[in-house]
């Protein structure tokens, strides 16, 4: 057989060969920079939400090349707990603000302001941090250097959108696992974002977070205006069309292609999990026995490929909680993947209260495991984890 490269891209964050389904939002998005640019304003910050592996960072991404193929300014981070929000934003920022002053006399001149804004903030949040920006800059004295982080931002966000604005460009900011973010971070970032919406014209700044399913409710708890601040997009499974072409145009455009009863049993195997979608169709592909894929095909591919995915997404997880958090998991698998009513784990778990089980589940929540998908109940963040763990006990 000649050789063929694999197309398929497991593994977090890794670019897909066909983004699949994503399409629709991507246009709204371009059409939102678009607008953004033309106007010089900014509009509503979006929240992408979503399970663990459906495909969030590579949507964010796809959104930072959209933002950079029409010459726009493009700055990502990610959230931890360990460390401030501030300091990763002063970090990318500063970068992204390197390289427009190096581009031209001009841009130096437009951006000047912004950049001593960043140095005041920065000299605030992270003041050993070593910032050159290549020309000397001073940093700008009472301004995004009160010690609020709202205010600081929303200053600091604006210097850089009147800049922006006069350079007829957008910044979009992406923050990706925001939920990790710590309370007061996420309040001062709401609180900025809200403020410089309330503008009479909003500099053209955009801003979209990436998250758990979680997200939502955090960025409620931190501001109770959360809820109308941010434009929600919940991002889930793909359906069987999009699932089809996930599958069918990667393996078609290096060379091969389905027989029709294994393109649908990849399909229903897959159950429309963007994670599943990448690492099943690697190892179908690595599997064929000609450029044909066969049934058989797909039932080999798959089986090696769970082992993969076993070590993959769910041991390092089951592994690292505590035998108590492991029962209590191992309680919610009971509901096959649906979520799991807390007085129900009660039960199961020989408890008498929701309180005897409600630490286990913080834990669980805090370390990203499980969420509240409504109050008194908890689902895993993780598509399948319930049959990995019906597969331990066994
Ligand atoms: N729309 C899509 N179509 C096909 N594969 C996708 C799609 N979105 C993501 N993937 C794949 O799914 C996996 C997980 O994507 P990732 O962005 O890391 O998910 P998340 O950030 O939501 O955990 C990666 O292998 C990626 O290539
Ligand atoms: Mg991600």
């Amino acid at each position: 057989m000649e050789y063929l490269l694999n197309p398929f891209k497991p593994g977090a964050g890794r670019i897909p060969p066909e983004l699949a389904g994503r399409a629709q939002l991507v246009a709204e998005f371009r059409q939102m920079l678009f607008q953004a640019r033309e106007t010089g304003e900014g509009d509503r910050p979006w929240i992408l939400t979503g399970l663990r592996g459906v495909g969030k960072t590579v949507l964010l991404n796809q959104l930072g090349r959209e933002a950079t193929e029409l010459k726009l300014m493009f700055v990502k981070v990610e959230a931890s707990a360990s460390a401030p929000l501030a300091n990763s934003l002063a970090k990318e920022l500063h970068l992204a603000l390197r390289r427009v002053l190096s581009t031209s006399d001009k841009a130096k001149k437009i951006w000047h302001a912004s950049a001593r804004a960043l140095r005041s903030f920065q000299l605030r949040v992270d003041p050993t941090g070593a910032y050159s920006f290549g020309v000397t800059v001073e940093p700008q004295l009472g301004v995004a250097d009160s010690g609020d982080l709202a205010t600081d931002l929303q200053e600091l966000l604006e210097r850089i959108g009147l800049a922006a604005r006069e350079e007829n460009t957008v910044l979009l900011l992406a923050v990706d696992e925001l939920q990790e973010a710590t309370a007061p971070d996420l309040a001062s970032l709401n609180m900025a974002l809200h403020n410089l919406g309330q503008s009479i014209s909003p500099v053209p700044v955009l801003f979209v977070g990436a998250g758990l399913p979680s997200l939502p409710a955090v960025l409620a708890d931190a501001t109770s205006y959360a809820e109308r601040l941010y434009d929600y997009r919940r991002i889930g499974l793909l359906d069987e069309t999009a699932t089809t072409t996930a599958l069918v145009v990667p393996v078609q455009s290096n060379g091969a292609e389905w027989s029709e009863g294994a393109l649908n049993e990849a399909v229903d195997a897959t159950g429309g999990y963007p994670y599943f979608i990448q690492a099943y169709g690697s190892y179908i592909w690595a599997a064929r026995a000609t450029n044909l894929i066969s049934l058989d095909d797909v039932e080999i591919g798959v089986e090696s490929a769970r082992a993969e995915v076993d070590r993959g997404l769910y041991q390092s997880r089951w592994e690292r909680s505590s035998p108590t958090q492991q029962a209590f998991m191992a309680a919610m698998a009971l509901d096959a993947g649906d979520p799991s009513a807390m007085s129900e784990l009660v039960v199961r778990l020989g408890k008498k209260s929701t309180t005897d089980i409600s630490v286990n589940r913080r834990d669980l929540i805090r370390s990203g495991l499980i969420y509240m998908p409504q109050r008194g109940s908890v689902a895993f963040t993780v598509p399948g984890m319930h049959d990995f763990i019906t597969r331990q006990e066994a």
